[in-house]
């Protein structure tokens, strides 16, 4: 553990956590926009900016309505909005929807929920909500937390709502992305389990290398994913797929993303962070020029800001093989949850 601190923290020094990132001046325009897990952290500073910068709707997707509601007010406030409005439904502004990942009962109402009222599409979806534990906790489900709040649930959104994200793209005139929020920690991922012949499989019944570890994980899964989904919809699409899927790594930034792991991980955190640390407001902007950089990024990591190459294993031939499988196991499991979904990749 102390190595893997060491590793973390000195690749942070070398690398783009020292990059200035500009504020986010790129117009929104009446789009339409979802943040997960916006009520704290990145996610609420994120959708701050969003809001800041003119987006006709911008959707707070939180596990807990109540602090969702608490960031709503909080960004009114710091924009000079009279906070007057009902705290949901309201057309226009700023919206607080209930979206637990690690439910897929409340990712699948809250889909619903979307196509019921976003009627225009979804400009930008940007999935930003994750978890660190430093436990194993079982869900209803079978599948641990970490990984079904991360990969399962995040990308059971993302492949449910491709048909909203497509009816923006046709609507013209600006572009439909979704941005998976990543992490350095990919690149420290032990990740066993690849050698396995169905990795998710593993990942629900094998102990692993530990669940502080198990976040890397969950990050690495997010961009062969994320990397594989921009290259079926171009596949499906004449090679041109009509949203932009890229990842955006926001460097080591100050929130409560470690609340859950045991005290010394969380005293190397704030450590680290105090002395390297971004706040959130700063981190957010890394996750906004990921949100707008347009279809350079299809399929890309985003580092800080700029397009840059994920991990030596992300890269390799191993990782290239391993991310098709990867793939095509995950969307089985979506098939299992809410039948016919995949066929959202290749609608037009
Ligand atoms: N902070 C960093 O140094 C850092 C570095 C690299 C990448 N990141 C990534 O940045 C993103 C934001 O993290 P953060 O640092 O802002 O952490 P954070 O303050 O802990 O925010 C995480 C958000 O995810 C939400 N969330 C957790 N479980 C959820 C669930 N089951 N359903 C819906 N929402 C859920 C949390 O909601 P609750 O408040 O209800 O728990 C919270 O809103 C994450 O993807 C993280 O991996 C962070």
């Amino acid at each position: 553990m102390a190595s893997d601190l060491f590793h973390f923290a000195k690749h942070f020094i070398t690398s783009s956590q020292l990059r200035p990132l500009p504020l986010p001046q790129t117009p929104q325009t009446n789009r339409t926009v979802i943040v997960t897990g916006a009520n704290t952290g990145l996610g609420l500073e994120a959708a701050r900016h969003f809001a800041r910068l003119g987006a006709g709707r911008v959707i707070l997707a939180c596990r807990r309505t109540a602090q969702g509601a608490q960031a709503r007010r909080d960004i009114l406030q710091s924009l000079g909005v009279p906070d007057s409005l009902p705290v949901t439904g309201e057309v226009g502004g700023v919206e607080v929807w209930p979206l637990d990942l690690a439910s897929f009962e409340s990712v699948l109402g809250f889909c619903e929920r979307a196509e019921r009222e976003l009627l225009d599409g979804v400009d930008v979806l940007l999935m930003n909500a994750a978890v660190v534990m430093g436990d194993r906790v079982e869900m209803a489900e079978g599948w641990e937390m970490t990984v079904t709040v991360n990969v399962i649930g995040t990308f059971l959104v993302v492949v449910r709502l491709l048909g909203l994200l497509k009816r923006a793209a046709k609507r013209g005139g600006t572009e439909a992305v979704v941005t998976v929020v990543g992490s350095e920690a990919h690149s420290l991922a032990k990740f066993p389990e690849r050698s396995q012949p169905r990795i998710f499989e593993a990942l629900r019944t094998v102990a692993g290398p530990g669940y502080v570890d198990r976040y890397g994980t969950s990050k690495l899964i997010d961009i062969l994913v994320a990397r594989e989904l921009a290259e079926r919809l171009n596949a499906a699409h004449g090679d041109r797929s009509p949203v932009t899927v890229n990842i955006a790594n926001p460097g080591l930034c100050k929130s409560s993303l470690f609340r859950n792991t045991p005290f010394y991980v969380r005293w190397a955190m704030a450590a680290a962070c105090f002395v390297l640390g971004r706040t959130s407001e700063v981190g957010s902007r890394a996750l906004l020029a990921a949100a707008t950089m347009g279809r350079t990024s299809h399929g890309r990591y985003v580092d800080s800001g700029r397009v840059d190459c994920p991990s030596a294993f992300v890269m390799s031939w191993e990782g290239r093989m391993v991310q098709p499988a990867l793939f095509d196991e995950l969307m089985e499991i979506l098939e299992s949850i809410a039948p016919g979904v995949t066929g959202n990749i290749t609608d037009k």
